[in-house]
């Protein structure tokens, strides 16, 4: 296939840390396969699929099988995030060990979607990570203080009569953690920072020498909880929506490179599970398709990032993190082409329904967003070209 680069951006491919992939056990909302190609039409090389399936991927045969099944579809090179204790809510530290020498090689570990509230599993899970040279990424939620909680507490969700998630639930954990990386004298990830607080948080610790980064997600670089208004669960993810001041400070933590990376938290739901009462809906909203878009619209048209900082906050950064070698760099001779390119100027509209992945819960329907991917290539190989995947 000929590839027409004039008026294209070339960049490395993108590597998202934080994406849930449904399978095993909710196949009816995204598989490998469908996330997989989703992630190859968002200009995605690499993605970390989140530990929250069922069962939980608390073992090496549930790892392996994930980075295997990502193998075989070959759109994206698909790391299984291992769950770091055993279970849902788990008081056992799971085999991080088997799980990180397994054929897949387990980089990161996280309770997302799982929830370690106990910090004395959150400080042997560092030490165990320290000996292994592997990441514990932070979901970041005190669950005493998130009981009920559905939307951000504030005027917003008063008004509606919706439980509150306080910001303290989130930055009581980023302080504690940033606390337990330093004693540990090991690094930790926080997962998508919501606060501006959490935002101050991350630059204190660094300015300390504590080993700590930072992802953002392009829904609370765009997004506020005005958005409750319309009470469309669409709108419900944790963490929540927050404030526009919470939106403006993400920004510019994220042109500082306080917060290293944007990580989608691409969370398909079915409809059944998003129709309902606000409450009661399941939190959660897509990202691999619409991710470049919202960081082209909010980042590079206001002037906050450069092509470079896209490329650094999609791609070096994320990889670097985890310890990619093969992903996240530079276009040099003799490295694996590991490749996006962007048409900047297209404008598209978001249409659910248009999209690769089984479910079409998007906060961005009917929106035009600028930017397009035209084609990624995984060592070599073109996987997605013109907004079609190239299967195997
Ligand atoms: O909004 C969210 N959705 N936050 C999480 O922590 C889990 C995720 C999911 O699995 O749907
Ligand atoms: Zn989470
Ligand atoms: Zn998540």
């Amino acid at each position: 296939s000929v590839i027409d680069g004039r008026g294209g951006i070339l960049l490395p491919g993108f590597v998202d840390l934080h994406t849930h992939l449904r399978e095993p056990g909710r196949e009816d909302t995204e598989t490998i396969a469908t996330g997989s190609a989703a992630a190859a039409l968002g200009g995605y090389t690499a993605v970390f699929a989140m530990a929250n399936t069922d069962p939980v991927a608390d073992s090496a045969l549930i790892t392996d099988h994930v980075w295997r099944r990502g193998q075989e579809i070959g759109l994206v090179d698909v790391h299984p995030v291992g769950a770091v204790t055993v279970g849902l809510k788990g008081k056992q530290l799971a085999e991080l060990g088997a799980m990180a020498s397994g054929e897949a090689r387990v980089r990161m570990f996280s309770d997302d979607g799982l929830c370690v509230e106990d910090p004395l599993i959150m400080r042997r899970a560092l030490e165990y990570a320290r000996g292994l040279g592997v990441l514990i990424a932070q979901h970041a939620e005190e669950p005493r203080l998130t009981v009920g909680a559905v939307a951000h507490e504030g005027a917003a969700a008063a008004k509606l009569g919706l439980t509150g998630w306080p910001r303290a639930a989130e930055e009581s954990i980023v302080a504690r953690d940033a606390l337990l990386a330093r004693d540990a004298g090991y690094r930790v990830h926080i997962c998508h920072a919501s606060t501006a607080g959490t935002a101050e948080l991350v630059k204190w610790a660094k300015s300390q020498g504590i080993q700590i980064t930072a992802e953002v997600t392009p829904h609370h670089l765009m997004l506020d909880d005005s958005r409750l208004e319309t009470y469309d669960a669409v709108n419900k993810v944790n963490p929540p929506l927050r404030e526009n001041s919470d939106v403006s400070a993400l920004r510019r933590a994220l042109a500082e490179g306080v917060i290293d990376c944007v990580a989608t938290d691409h969370a398909p739901h079915a409809a059944q599970d998003k129709c309902c009462e606000f409450a009661a809906a399941r939190p959660g909203m897509l990202g691999l398709q619409t991710a470049l878009s919202i960081v082209i619209d909010v980042m590079v048209k206001p002037g906050l990032l450069s092509w470079r900082d896209v490329a650094r906050v999609m791609s070096e950064r994320p990889a670097q993190i985890v310890g990619l070698p093969d992903q996240g760099r530079p276009i040099a001779v003799g490295e694996p082409a590991n490749l996006v390119m962007v048409d900047p100027d297209v404008e598209w509209i978001v249409r659910g329904d248009d999209f690769v992945s089984i479910s079409d819960n998007t906060p961005f329907e009917g929106l035009t967003l600028p930017g397009q991917v035209r084609m990624t290539m995984l060592r070599g190989r073109v996987t997605a070209q013109e907004g079609k995947v190239n299967p195997l």
